[in-house]
């Protein structure tokens, strides 16, 4: 389905982002992940897509305006000129208050979850345009970038920064013919959620807020993300898609 295409995965390494890698390997596209740390967790990634011609995994700070310079190039050099970008990189709430926040803490959240975005954005639009061809995006939010939680004051800036950033660029490059999408999940079974999914008990108690009666997995998302970048989502663009299991639907409930 996505032979022809080359598509960058930032936090591809881990849950969310590792999926969908996968899912873009299996449907034909080539595949740069980044990792930020885990190399060998990436390396694993690449494996299960196939050889360096199917897969690459580059070390990035999605955050560092140079280190975006460098995946891309490292893309270009390896497959070619990016058309599809999963943004997927990411760190979750600190669980802070904003009166005992430091300035550090605010910055390291907005850059890696609203910076990086800004700056993968960019240099993949930059890329295309100099080709005048077509491309898709899509940006991994979450329920939170509507419904805040108290000590989320930097993850839920950065999601709200998000989706506007992400409506906003579809804007700009419909003209293109360039797709931006966001996707919006509630709980998901990855690291972010490290307790929950080694703790059945802890996850049975979370599990009982979600309607759906299940959290989710990363191949839920991932599902989604593909069909997003595929052809057949063609006239979708500056839209973020819910994926969730009716969690988000509960507030205000009851009272
Ligand atoms: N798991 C959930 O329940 C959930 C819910 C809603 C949204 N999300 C979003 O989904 C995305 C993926 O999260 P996940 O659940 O797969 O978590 P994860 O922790 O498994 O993956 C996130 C990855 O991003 C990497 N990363 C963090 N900061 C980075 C940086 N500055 N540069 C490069 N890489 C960086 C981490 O090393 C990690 O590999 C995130 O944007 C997260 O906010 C997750």
């Amino acid at each position: 389905m996505l032979q022809d295409h080359i598509a960058i995965v930032t936090g591809g390494e881990s849950g969310i982002g590792a999926a969908c890698a996968r899912a873009l390997g299996k449907a034909g596209a080539r595949v740069v992940i980044t990792y930020f740390k885990d190399k060998a967790a990436a390396d694993r990634v690449c494996a299960a897509i196939g050889d360096t011609t199917r897969a690459i995994a580059v070390q990035a700070d999605v955050g560092n305006e140079d280190s975006v310079a460098g995946l891309f190039s490292a893309c270009a050099q390896a497959f070619g000129t990016p058309d599809l970008l999963v943004n997927s990189a990411g760190l979750n709430m600190t669980g802070v208050l904003l009166v005992d926040m430091e300035l550090a803490q605010f910055d390291r959240v907005i850059r890696s979850d609203l910076y990086g975005p800004f700056l993968t954005c960019r240099a993949l639009v930059r890329g295309l345009e100099g080709r005048g061809a077509s491309g898709r995006i899509v940006n991994i939010s979450s329920i939170h970038e509507k419904a805040p939680r108290a000590g989320g004051v930097d993850y839920d800036a950065a999601k709200g920064g998000l989706s506007q950033l992400t409506a906003t660029l579809a804007l700009e490059l419909a003209p293109k013919r360039i797709a931006v999408n966001g996707v919006a999940p509630g709980m998901i079974l990855t690291p972010m959620n490290e307790r929950a999914v080694h703790d059945a008990a802890y996850r049975k108690t979370l599990e009982a807020a979600i309607p759906w009666g299940r959290a989710g997995t990363p191949d839920d998302v991932a599902r989604l993300v593909l069909f997003l970048l595929s052809p057949d989502a063609e006239y979708i663009t500056g839209t973020t898609v819910t994926i969730d299991g009716a969690l988000s639907l509960t507030v205000a409930q009851g009272a």
